[in-house]
């Protein structure tokens, strides 16, 4: 197949998969010129977890704004604006909320006469650290890399062996890492959402304090964390008295200790010239560090997004959207939004 010219210019990106409405506006070479997140998290505190209709109203409500900011902070113009392409996330997610940002995508790539592209999701978190370290314009960088996609709702370790190049070496058989996150700190109740409650917590505890299991930590590739939350769960109920701080520390440790191990062995499995993290959880200050040292142990680089780069954000569905545009052409129109979209894996 012979690949589409490249495309200079603009690209609108959209997000909407889940409780953030976001857009953003990046150049092909993957400056950002702007980008708006605007969270629902107030919406959802109340409930301790994403409402689905909740999400898709206010994303209904909120996406207006979240455009207008997004091109005006690029110095476009609403009516006009002379974009290369508009890019919005199909899928996975919430079918309410994909459906949102989808159907404006192709609304104004219909009203502006411009391609219209449908980006995965976790695609686009694989783009994100390396668009934040253009890292996919480095010489230097060696294929390949190998990422721990960990979010709200997958967990994956991948071999990107380039962009659109990837290999899943191993996921998890229950809950995503961020889950896992998101039901501890509900349930010692420190809020909604987890992942940043029980990061703060943890900053006061002892990550020695309990000795959570490591669930497959010799085993293969996949990953499981649904022991791990029941043994916080009967830990605390033989336990009462015990710290918050300390059952987060412990918890927070038991995770980091298993993604950073499963990291290591894809690496070595693979002869990657990279690690690299990616979604909301690689947010996760310790699991920062444990992977930046594992890197300087193994002798390899290591990619970390910011952290607004590893929470959702549409620079990283433009950034994408980019690369798929001039390597695969734009997307039909009658696209579907797909909760249970699947990465594009390498045969
Ligand atoms: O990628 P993301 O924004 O949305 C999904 O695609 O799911 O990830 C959200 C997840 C939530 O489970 C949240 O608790 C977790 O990422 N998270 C964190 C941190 N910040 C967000 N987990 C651990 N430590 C953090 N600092
Ligand atoms: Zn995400």
């Amino acid at each position: 197949m012979t690949s589409p010219p490249p495309v200079d210019g603009l690209l609108l990106g959209i997000e909407t998969s889940c409780d953030e409405t976001a857009a953003a506006v990046v150049t092909a070479t993957g400056q950002v010129r702007s980008t708006v997140v605007s969270s629902q998290v107030d919406l959802h505190a109340a409930y301790g977890g994403v409402v689905p209709e909740i999400a898709g109203r206010a994303h209904l409500e909120l996406l207006p704004a979240v455009l207008s900011a997004a091109l005006e902070g690029a110095g476009l113009s609403r009516s006009a604006p002379g974009l290369a392409a508009v890019a919005a996330t199909s899928g996975p997610g919430l079918i309410g909320s994909l459906l949102v940002g989808l159907s404006e995508a192709k609304a104004l790539a219909l009203a502006w006469e411009v391609p219209f592209v449908a980006v995965n999701h976790l695609e686009g978190h694989l783009f994100a650290a390396l668009l934040d370290h253009s890292a996919l314009d480095r010489p230097s960088l060696r294929w390949p890399v190998v990422v721990a996609l960990v979010s709200g709702g997958h967990s994956l370790i991948v071999s990107m062996e380039g962009p659109g190049r990837y290999r899943l070496l191993g996921q998890t058989l229950d809950d995503a890492a961020g889950e896992a996150f998101d039901k501890v700190a509900r349930f010692l109740g420190l809020g909604y959402p987890g992942g940043p409650a029980i990061e703060a917590a943890a900053a006061a505890g002892d990550p020695t304090a309990f000795p959570f299991p490591r669930a497959l930590l010799a085993d293969g590739l996949d990953l499981s964390f649904s022991g791990l939350k029941t043994a916080v769960l009967r830990a605390v109920e033989a336990r009462p008295d015990a710290s918050n701080e300390d059952v987060a520390a412990s918890f927070q440790q038991a995770v980091v200790d298993v993604l950073v191990a499963k990291v290591v062995r894809g690496a070595l499995e693979v002869g990657a010239g990279g690690l690299c993290l990616a979604g909301g959880v690689a947010a996760n200050g310790p699991l920062r560090t444990a992977v930046l040292r594992a890197g300087g142990d193994l002798g390899i680089p290591v990619y970390l997004p910011s952290r607004a780069m590893c929470t959702d954000n549409a620079s990283m569905i433009a950034a994408a959207g980019w690369w798929q545009l001039e390597h695969l052409g734009p997307s039909p129109l009658d696209t579907p939004a797909d909760p249970n979209l699947h990465l594009r894996l390498l045969p």
